[in-house]
């Protein structure tokens, strides 16, 4: 198949503010820490991922809910600044938008608090709305920092047009709808796939053994991401390995929402699997060495550059 000159992406997701705290070390259950510094950045999984797909030189459309706080405002003015179509993101009345508390130590491992406000509120209603925008885009991509019944629903809608859907099922989730993996793509990392499979996934070697098992959960083709070891990926018919790029982790905040974006557009361009891999992987190393979510995010040029170096 030959490749597309610009990929056309629809993201339903999350957008928070998020207070990104940085500390020497993560404060342990009952411990306090003294913090270096303290940030306000546009977040969310979804917001992160719309960002970085048109970075990476994609049109994208994202789907979503914001509240009618100061916030709001802010959150859609970032995504308009970085060429996000709003056009279908609902201002909701007396509710306060997405909001996360991220907490940074300096070996870049991070922990993440999220509260919903409007991102729990996108309902049938935004997605209808958007029905032609979903239809018409290439790639459906989505994340579970809005309601799991909305998930579904896009991808019925999607899949009935023929438009891939690519889910990162992150946060994991404790319980999961019936329908919710039948998709064509996932891309959990470690830990999400072990809360899915309910099995330990620490090395490469589990997550070839295992990934199969992932695909017998809905989903056509999957990959699982394993940080500085590399990712693991199934496409239907064979199970292939891709190293990690060196790097010096900042942050690992949005790293696996630069990887999301990656494989959706380049997917959306017609690249192979692996291909789509390759850049995804580079587009989270390169968003691991900055600091904070999108303001982390790699241009379609510097994840070249990294990929011409190897
Ligand atoms: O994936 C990183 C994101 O998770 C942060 O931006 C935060 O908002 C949470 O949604």
């Amino acid at each position: 198949m030959t490749e597309k000159q610009r990929a056309k992406i629809t993201v339903v997701g999350s957008i928070n503010m998020d207070l990104m705290i940085r500390a020497s070390n993560l404060p342990l259950p009952g411990e306090t820490v003294i913090a270096d510094t303290k940030v306000e950045n546009p977040g969310g999984k979804g917001a992160n991922q719309a960002v970085a797909a048109a970075r990476m030189g994609a049109d994208v459309t994202m789907i979503g809910c914001v509240g009618d706080d100061s916030f709001a405002t802010q959150l859609l003015q970032n995504l308009k600044g970085e060429g996000v179509d709003t056009s279908h993101i609902t201002r909701r009345e007396n509710t306060a938008s997405g909001v996360a508390v991220v907490m940074v130590e300096e070996s870049g491992e991070n922990a993440i608090l999220v509260v919903p406000g409007a991102n729990g509120l996108v309902s049938q209603q935004e997605i209808d709305r958007a029905r032609q925008a979903i239809c018409d885009n290439d790639i459906l991509l989505m994340q579970l920092e809005v309601p799991q019944e909305i998930v579904v629903y896009a991808t019925q809608i999607a899949s009935e047009a023929g438009v891939s859907v690519i889910l990162d099922p992150a946060p994991a989730p404790l319980e999961y709808h019936a329908d919710l993996l039948n998709v064509d793509l996932i891309c959990p990392n470690q830990s999400e796939a072990a809360a899915l499979l309910g099995k330990p996934v620490e090395s490469m070697d589990d997550a070839v053994s295992l990934i199969k098992e992932l695909t017998q959960l809905g989903p056509k083709q999957a990959i699982i991401t394993m940080g500085e070891q590399g990712a693991v990926l199934f496409d239907g018919e064979t199970v292939q390995t891709i190293p990690a790029l060196p790097i010096q982790v900042v942050d690992s905040t949005a790293s696996g929402d630069a990887f999301a974006a990656g494989l959706a557009v380049r997917l959306a361009e017609n690249a192979s699997l692996i291909e789509a891999v390759k850049f995804a992987s580079a587009a989270g190393a390169l968003a691991a060495s900055g600091a904070g979510a999108q303001t982390a995010m790699p241009t379609r040029e510097e994840i070249e550059t990294l990929l011409e170096r190897q």
